[in-house]
């Protein structure tokens, strides 16, 4: 029976196409899915954290530490040592484009647009057959909308489309009110199909465990930042009433006792057990 069939511009011998896991990790894996009939392969994910992860401490220890010595920068660790998430991903990736015979569909993870995007022109040299983006975003950003968290999606699809002409599929997940709108909206941004059978209930327990430290972590920086704001909020209100109302006048160093005293009260985790101060603020 011919099962030929065309998906992203490519001519596929069938419809089975493996989604992103770790299976296209190793060779013999990747191997095993050609040779049981798979007629593409889509990769594991690269993720945006990793390679913010990987430039930032690249920042760090190679290019902080330098002093502008000429000697001394001889002793400092060469980048080009040091493979990176995304060298890892393209070498991987050439290893597959080598050994097997059908197309190979990279797949970027992230929620925002930005330099790490860059990345997907390098995929594309290195020879991906198209791109998927798994875009998955739970906001914990009180401000955040679900409008916001939608146009997240469009932006990130914009920014990848500006870098490469292959095929990109974007994975949805879910959990969209209005999934016909945010599929025409999609479209509309370039993408050539959409995948929407992404269930989180699907995944793994160490990539639900890692999501669930993400999201988690999110929520908790989130949470903080709101805590400070409103913190720094009232501190901004003390200061104010005393000196309009001439309750008291401090000079800068007093001010800035009490800034810290109020901070740690406001923002502390734990209830504060306050020490009256019945003596000369000067002693
Ligand atoms: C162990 C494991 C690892 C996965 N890794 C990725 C990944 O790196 N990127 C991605 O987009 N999806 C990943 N997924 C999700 C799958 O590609 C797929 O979308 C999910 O299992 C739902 O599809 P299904 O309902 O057909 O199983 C992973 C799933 C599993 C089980």
């Amino acid at each position: 029976m011919d099962l030929t069939t065309n998906y992203l511009g490519l001519t596929l011998k069938n419809p089975v196409v493996p989604s992103a896991s770790p299976l296209s990790k190793h060779l013999d894996t990747a191997k095993r899915l050609e040779d049981a009939g798979a007629s593409a392969l889509v990769m594991y994910s690269l993720f945006e954290e990793e390679v913010r992860y990987d430039d930032d401490m690249l920042d760090e220890y190679f290019f902080h530490q330098d002093i502008g010595h000429l000697e001394a920068s001889s002793y400092r660790p060469q980048p080009d040592d040091h493979p990176s998430a995304i060298d890892n991903y393209i070498e991987q990736l050439h290893r597959l484009k080598e050994s097997l015979e059908i197309p190979i569909v990279a797949s970027l993870n992230g929620v925002t647009p930005g330099g790490w995007t860059e990345h997907a022109q390098e995929l594309q040299v290195a020879g991906a057959d198209a791109l998927e983006l798994n875009i998955y975003h739970v906001s914990a950003e009180v401000t955040e909308t679900g409008e916001m968290v939608e146009q997240r999606y469009i932006d990130v699809l914009k920014a990848v489309k500006k870098k490469i002409t292959i095929p990109v599929v974007v994975k949805l997940s879910p959990h969209f009110s209005s999934v016909a709108n945010m599929v025409h909206r999609l479209e509309q941004a370039g993408v050539t199909v959409i995948e929407a059978r992404i269930s989180h209930l699907a995944y793994a327990p160490e990539i639900a465990n890692a999501m669930l430290r993400r999201q988690q972590a999110s929520a908790i920086i989130a949470a903080r930042k709101q805590i400070v704001r409103g913190a720094v909020g009232m501190v901004h209100l003390a200061l104010d009433e005393l000196d309009e109302n001439d309750i008291v006048d401090l000079d800068e160093e007093r001010k800035a006792a009490m800034v810290s005293n109020l901070l740690v009260v406001l923002c502390g985790e734990e209830a504060t057990t306050p020490v009256v101060n019945a003596g000369t603020l000067y002693t």
